[in-house]
């Protein structure tokens, strides 16, 4: 049977890996400053994750929701102490698209409203509610377009304040650092207005972190780079480090009820026991202050490269901006350097979202590369 061809593939076959490096089926090394969209947050194949997986899946893989699971409560509780975010709930999912989901309808149920506001560039998943939040027409089908939804640019103040002042939103939702949208940031100002606008007007601050979290930011969660305090934030991809695992945080305000969230996936203890291994290697490992310190480096580094025009987001969330668009510079990255980096919606952002183990080797290696991909590409514009 084929596969349904909704992906345009690199010719790489990765078959292991190892912390910041991947291998494939010939033995190639290859870096890797991408982790599969974010994923790679303590490494591939990191000893203490492979150890609690294998662990887990030898004593029990799966349960369902219907019965005690003491492993969600000590994932619940390690991401409290490490995230700082006393003051919420956890439920447990299976990607960043239910998170968003989740959270979209947690702010209906409790507001009663059903219309959203977000934000141009935005993305938030392919459910159907994330996706309709999500400014691309293209990944938007009819029936998804039946979604109350209100985008605004970003850094728009007063049109949210407009918006919000109607009366029927219920959420607005927001990436503090745009992930595929290509690593725009909005304001100080601009985001804690909105805070303050969704209080003002009974609206609910939606945090989607499923990029940004998990201390790919330089800190837990990007909104703790402002002060602000979201009713919900969504969380997913660095979470598992390739397990399929996502969670949204709820504040108490919002009550729970039976049924009015669930799924049969969701925190399953081989999850757990993932997600712990993640949390624990973070704290253990101090990965986030890594990330600070690699990141200080890689925009020093940068800065000394002509070519680049902007750099972009925030710890190891980063962006370099060309003035060209960079698919055929990643693809010379790929396969004469072997080093994997993303692309973007905005296709002349290069995309680097390495594993929060990131060495100042890794990056040399990267710039040093770099260097000798551009050359060619300057002689040809
Ligand atoms: C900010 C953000 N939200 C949501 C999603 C959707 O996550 P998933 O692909 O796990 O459904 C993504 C995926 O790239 C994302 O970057």
């Amino acid at each position: 049977m084929p596969l349904f061809d909704v992906y345009p593939l690199y010719d790489v076959t990765p078959v292991s890996g190892k912390d910041v490096h991947v291998y494939d089926d010939k033995g190639t090394e290859y870096l890797d400053l991408y982790g599969g969209h974010a994923v790679i947050s303590i490494g591939h194949a990191h000893k203490n994750y492979v150890d609690a997986v294998s662990q887990q899946v030898a004593r029990l893989g799966f349960y369902s929701n219907a019965v005690q699971n003491p492993l969600q409560h000590a994932l619940a509780d390690k991401l409290e102490t490490l995230s700082g975010c006393t003051a919420y709930e956890l439920f447990l999912c299976s990607s960043g698209a239910e998170a968003n989901e989740n959270a979209l309808k947690l702010a209906s149920f409790k507001t009663g409203r059903s219309r959203v506001v977000a934000f141009r560039n935005g993305f938030h998943g392919r459910t159907s509610a994330a996706v309709a939040v999500t400014d691309n027409k293209n990944i938007i089908a009819p029936i998804n377009a039946q979604q109350e939804v209100t985008i605004l640019d970003l850094n728009d103040v007063e049109g949210t304040k407009a918006e919000l002042e109607k009366g029927d939103v219920c959420a607005v939702i927001v990436e503090f650092i745009q992930g595929v949208g290509g690593l725009d940031q909005g304001s100080t100002a601009f985001f804690e207005e909105v805070d303050a606008l969704c209080k003002a007007n009974g609206t609910l601050f939606i945090a989607d972190e499923v990029q940004s979290g998990y201390g790919r930011s330089g800190k837990f969660f990007a909104f703790q780079h402002y002060n602000v305090t979201p009713d919900i934030i969504s969380i997913a991809k660095g979470m598992g480090n390739g397990f399929p695992i996502g969670g949204v945080l709820i504040h108490p305000d919002i009550e729970a009820k039976y049924g009015m969230l669930g799924t049969t996936f969701g925190g399953n203890h081989l999850a757990c026991a993932a997600g712990l291994a993640v949390l624990e290697t973070i704290e253990e490992e101090n990965l986030i202050a890594n990330a600070n310190a690699m990141s200080a480096y890689f925009m020093e580094v940068a800065k000394s490269i002509p070519e680049v025009k902007k750099i972009k987001g925030k710890g190891l969330m980063l962006g370099l901006e060309f003035d060209f668009e960079v698919g055929d510079l990643r693809k010379t990255l790929i396969y004469k350097h072997h080093i994997f980096t993303g692309g973007a919606s905005n296709k002349k952002v290069l995309r680097i979202l390495p594993p929060l183990t990131l060495t100042k080797a890794h990056i040399d290696q990267f710039f040093e590369a770099l260097k000798l991909a551009l050359a060619p590409v300057n002689t040809t514009v």
